[in-house]
């Protein structure tokens, strides 16, 4: 079949013939049955959910319980970004680093033409132009994912800004726009019958920042699948932010109000699964505090014209971890999804047409679980997958701050840095300035979790939560945020600070309560930025001890808080060769200031 024969090839709703001409050539080359440009509408959502609650993709939930919201389950063993298969395809590997995989780009486009050659056969060939960030920003960050699964279409509808509306935008951006390459690589034969979740063994997930591009091939999971997140907002961005003197992190944006009425905007970067939804949504527990939501996954940061740091949230829906998400740890969360509109994956099914996942309130006791088996609390398993997600619209969310879609973004006065770590690492520690911070940031680490296949609980470094979302070399990113500070008015940088939500005691219970408490630290920050909280100069940096920090009405062991703030000097010395270690993989490309901090800090200790 020639691209001209498959039907909808030529109904582009676009002028931008580099789209237009990228579209035949992947046609012609995945050869499905028909192509459709997405145009984002209504109809759209009720034809493709219909569509896969026909192919039992999708399972609809009770519209009294969850209006216009839907069940998947997906394959076993599709649950989970597969940091393995990532590659960053730079000309020189040098490029991409010693954290990424890497192959060159002409050898993997050759690989994996060949994986796309007919692999949308009996299938439907969507086109979606969307566009990350606000669609009316001066440059709006636009891309066109081609995709093979409805599920993806219609997950993009919620986390991007996508259809008819960014065509206009995309017809004037000449190439300025990301090509975004998806197949879940399971053609169909003719009268082959079809499975609820297709997908392919063999993986890749492909970027190519020198081109811009993206090719992805063999999974259906969010953040292999959904390219204006992970590999778009963060791959990708990346690059081009080191390129042209801006930030793409991965991080959360919440802006928290004073009883005084005042706003303080805070970004702070944790690993996956490690707390950045939470906090976003986060309800403090301390009187007259309020906190409200622009971003809870990714921040674009750029310096305004008054030298501050401003950043946008480039996505349009939460794609949050469902388990441990309730009404009393994330009750905004709950208030978000409540209200329709959402997709969830991996969770389990109640037997009323609700979903249920452990952590959440209720005794259930009869499930159908993310395997599609029964379940009975006396099963044993996880009724949910630990990884299993809800993909929510952002605009529902009770706390949403007004500003989430104002391109010019919001002034951020604090970053935290925060990991999951059981031991060492205190509750909240201040760095002297932007350099020490960046190396707090350089240095992080964290036990591995559930959103990303392997081992769970491994501790591993993850530096500013980007070892798996780097687009280049580790070493030229740290260049690059020491760089940024040292262009930058100190006076007007935000101030860094490290936390650890995760301490635990010896019999395994978590130190901090955690959650809407988190208000407490964060209230503390804030004071340091005023200049009215007291610390104690530590060898790590300030830590506050335990009066220090507003803890009236807190239901808690006094012993476990001060054992939470801690700063162990053994713990400290143990934690040194893991750092010489990890410096030893960035190589020389690790800037010297980051090293002299490393060095300034191993005197503290007497290490
Ligand atoms: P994200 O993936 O970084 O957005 O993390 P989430 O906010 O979705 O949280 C991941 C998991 O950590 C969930 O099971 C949460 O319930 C749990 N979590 C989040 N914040 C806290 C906290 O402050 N303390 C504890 N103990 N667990 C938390
Ligand atoms: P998370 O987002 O950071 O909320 O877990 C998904 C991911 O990072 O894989
Ligand atoms: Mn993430
Ligand atoms: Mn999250």
């Amino acid at each position: 079949m020639t691209a001209a024969t498959v039907p909808g090839t030529d109904r582009a709703p676009t002028t931008n013939q580099g789209v237009v001409a990228w579209v035949q050539e992947i046609a012609e080359l995945a050869t499905p049955d028909r192509v459709v440009w997405c145009d984002g509408s209504e109809e759209e959502w009720t034809r493709l959910t219909d569509q896969l609650v026909e192919a039992g993709t999708l399972t609809r939930l009770d519209p009294d319980k969850k209006p216009n919201s839907f069940y998947a389950a997906s394959d076993p063993d599709d649950v989970a970004r597969v940091e393995e298969r990532t590659y960053i395809c730079t000309e020189t590997e040098r490029g991409a680093g010693p954290t990424n995989n890497w192959m060159a780009p002409a050898e993997m486009k050759q690989t994996m033409t060949e994986l796309y050659r007919g692999c949308m056969k009996g299938r439907t060939m969507y086109v979606v132009p969307f566009c990350m960030g606000p669609t009316d920003s001066d440059d709006p960050m636009l891309g066109v994912e081609i995709t093979d699964s409805e599920y993806v279409v219609i997950s993009m509808k919620i986390m991007t800004r996508m259809g008819a509306h960014v065509v206009p935008l995309l017809d004037a951006a000449g190439d300025r726009w990301v090509k975004a390459l998806h197949s879940i690589g399971a053609p169909l034969a003719e009268g082959q019958a079809d499975v609820a979740w297709p997908c392919n063994e063999t993986k890749y997930i492909s970027h190519f920042p020198e081109t811009r591009e993206i090719w992805s091939f063999g999974s259906g999971y969010g953040g292999n699948a959904l390219l204006g997140k992970k590999c778009y907002a963060l791959r990708i961005a990346s690059a081009i932010a080191h390129d042209e003197g801006w930030l793409a992190e991965h991080m959360l944006i919440l802006k928290l109000i004073s009883p005084e009425e005042k706003a303080y905007y805070v970004a702070a970067a944790f690993p996956s699964a490690c707390g950045k939804t939470n906090l976003a949504m986060l309800q403090p527990t301390i009187p007259g505090w309020r906190a409200e939501t622009v971003g809870d996954d990714i921040a674009w940061m750029r310096f305004g014209a008054d030298g501050r740091l401003y950043a946008i949230n480039p996505e349009f829906g939460f794609f949050g971890v469902a388990p441990g998400t309730n009404w009393k740890t994330n009750p905004n969360a709950m208030r978000t999804i409540e209200q329709g509109n959402s997709l969830f994956t991996n969770v389990a099914l109640t037997d009323d047409g609700d979903v249920w996942w452990e952590g959440l309130e209720g005794d259930p006791a009869h499930l159908t679980d993310w395997k599609g088996n029964d379940w009975t609390p006396e099963s044993g398993v996880n009724a949910a997958h630990p990884n299993s997600r809800y993909t929510t619209p952002i605009s529902q969310c009770p706390v949403v701050a007004p500003e989430w879609n104002d391109p010019n973004g919001v002034p951020i006065s604090a970053i935290l840095f925060g990991g999951r770590r059981k031991t060492t690492i205190p509750l909240v520690t201040e760095a002297r300035d932007w350099q020490h911070g960046t190396f707090m940031g350089a240095t992080m680490s964290s036990e591995k979790t559930a959103a990303a296949a392997g081992k769970v609980g491994e501790v591993r470094r993850d530096p500013m939560a980007m070892l798996p979302f780097l687009g280049y070399n580790v070493g030229d990113y740290f260049a690059h945020w020491v760089d940024v500070g040292k262009s930058a008015d100190a006076g007007k940088l935000p101030k860094i600070f490290y936390v650890n939500w995760f301490r635990r005691g010896e019999d395994g219970r978590f130190l901090w309560p955690g959650f809407g408490e988190n208000s407490r630290v964060l209230k503390w920050c804030v004071e340091r930025m005023e200049g009215t909280a007291s610390a104690t100069e530590t060898p790590i940096g300030f830590v506050p001890t335990a009066d220090q920090i507003d803890l009236e009405g807190l239901d808690a062991e006094p012993a476990d808080i001060a054992a939470s703030l801690a700063v162990d000097v053994e713990e400290w010395k143990a934690e040194i060769p893991l750092i010489e270690e990890w410096f030893a993989k960035v190589g020389d490309n690790l800037p010297s200031s980051i090293r002299d901090e490393f060095e300034a800090l191993k005197q503290r200790l007497g290490a």
